[in-house]
């Protein structure tokens, strides 16, 4: 037989327990330590509920009472459990904000930044001018075989025009190529007219270095190809490009020699009172049309060839082109 419980212990029972959690609620000061309180003491299987399971023993007139009882120490306790988890979220935030904060007076970190390497820019400014008239970029390989090189841009086995090329020559049969033309028969090897291509690559020459010889420099080619193309297209292409590169420079054609054009012409812009030659050009050859199967009958092209190390040098005042290669920072900054 089981002792009949007194209303007064669950009352004394409800009362310490709301103290109890009070005082947790008040000394927790994380948002899970409270979700455990709050399990512990409101949940389901928790304090209160189980305080409660004792009611059914008490007497019909004393249940009201501790039920009413019961209810407002949950109350109590729900919302201290309330209070509690604002205070604590809005601490967080605090928190936060504060370590966020950017002191905007504080002196920056100094990061240098570097730029583009005068040649590559007077590459890309070059580059540029050419998409802006509707050309692509075609690229080929530094290494070449001296059919892509010499034959196939009609210079023949024993020409004199080899010569002019100082060809540093592979213990492989192969070479490095002297100029960017090889791209002209790579790509129109490939593609069918009509072509708009430029060529910027790096090319080699048995050259000794001095102010304006090195080895090693770079190139860029043109070529066009359509039915009915003319010299005054050439000229025309040539006036606009060096104008977008120089401005208001004034510019001649004088004949010249390539065995890859007919005619062929060199071009000069005056700099510094003189005449100074940048590039070469001409009328494509019918017999370089013929060895990559384009039926001269149909098809006229031009094309030209120039250094980039020249147009640079005559772009910024540049007096030695080694000056270029030396990676001397207090030069390179001026650009
Ligand atoms: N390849 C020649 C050289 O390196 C430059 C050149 C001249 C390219 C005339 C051309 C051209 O496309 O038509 O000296």
């Amino acid at each position: 037989m089981s002792i009949p419980v007194q209303s007064n212990d669950l009352e004394a029972q409800l009362q310490s327990l709301r103290q109890e959690a009070q005082e947790a609620i008040a000394s927790t000061d994380t948002l899970d330590a409270l979700e455990q309180l709050r399990i512990k003491y409101l949940g389901k299987k928790g304090s209160v509920s189980r305080v409660l399971g004792g009611m059914g023993k008490l007497s019909p007139e004393e249940r009201p009472k501790i039920g009413a009882l019961a209810n407002e120490v949950k109350e109590a306790l729900q919302g201290d459990l309330d209070a509690r988890r604002t205070a604590l979220q809005d601490a967080a935030i605090m928190a936060q904000i504060e370590s966020e904060t950017l002191d905007i007076t504080m002196p920056g970190v100094f990061r240098p930044q570097g730029h583009g390497h005068p040649l590559t820019q007077t590459m890309n400014q070059m580059i540029d001018v050419f998409v802006g008239l509707g050309y692509t970029v075609a690229t080929g390989p530094e290494m070449e075989t001296d059919y892509y090189n010499f034959e196939a841009l009609n210079f023949q086995p024993d020409h004199p025009a080899r010569d002019m090329q100082d060809t540093l020559f592979l213990p492989n049969g192969n070479l490095l190529r002297t100029h960017t033309s090889s791209v002209q028969i790579r790509y129109m090897e490939e593609h069918e007219p009509p072509v708009r291509i430029i060529s910027p690559g790096r090319c080699y020459r048995r050259d000794t270095v001095d102010a304006t010889h090195s080895a090693v420099f770079h190139q860029l080619e043109i070529l066009a190809v359509d039915e009915g193309l003319t010299f005054t297209d050439l000229r025309g292409t040539l006036k606009v490009f060096l104008e977008a590169m120089f401005g208001d420079i004034e510019i001649r054609l004088r004949p010249s020699y390539f065995p890859f054009t007919e005619p062929s012409a060199e071009v000069d812009v005056r700099w510094k009172g003189r005449w100074l030659e940048v590039m070469g050009c001409g009328m494509v050859d019918p017999n370089v049309l013929k060895s990559v199967g384009y039926d001269p009958e149909v098809y006229t092209g031009f094309a030209a060839g120039l250094g980039v190390e020249r147009i640079a040098m005559v772009l910024h005042q540049i007096d030695d082109i080694r000056r270029l290669y030396a990676s001397d920072l207090r030069f390179l900054r001026q650009f």
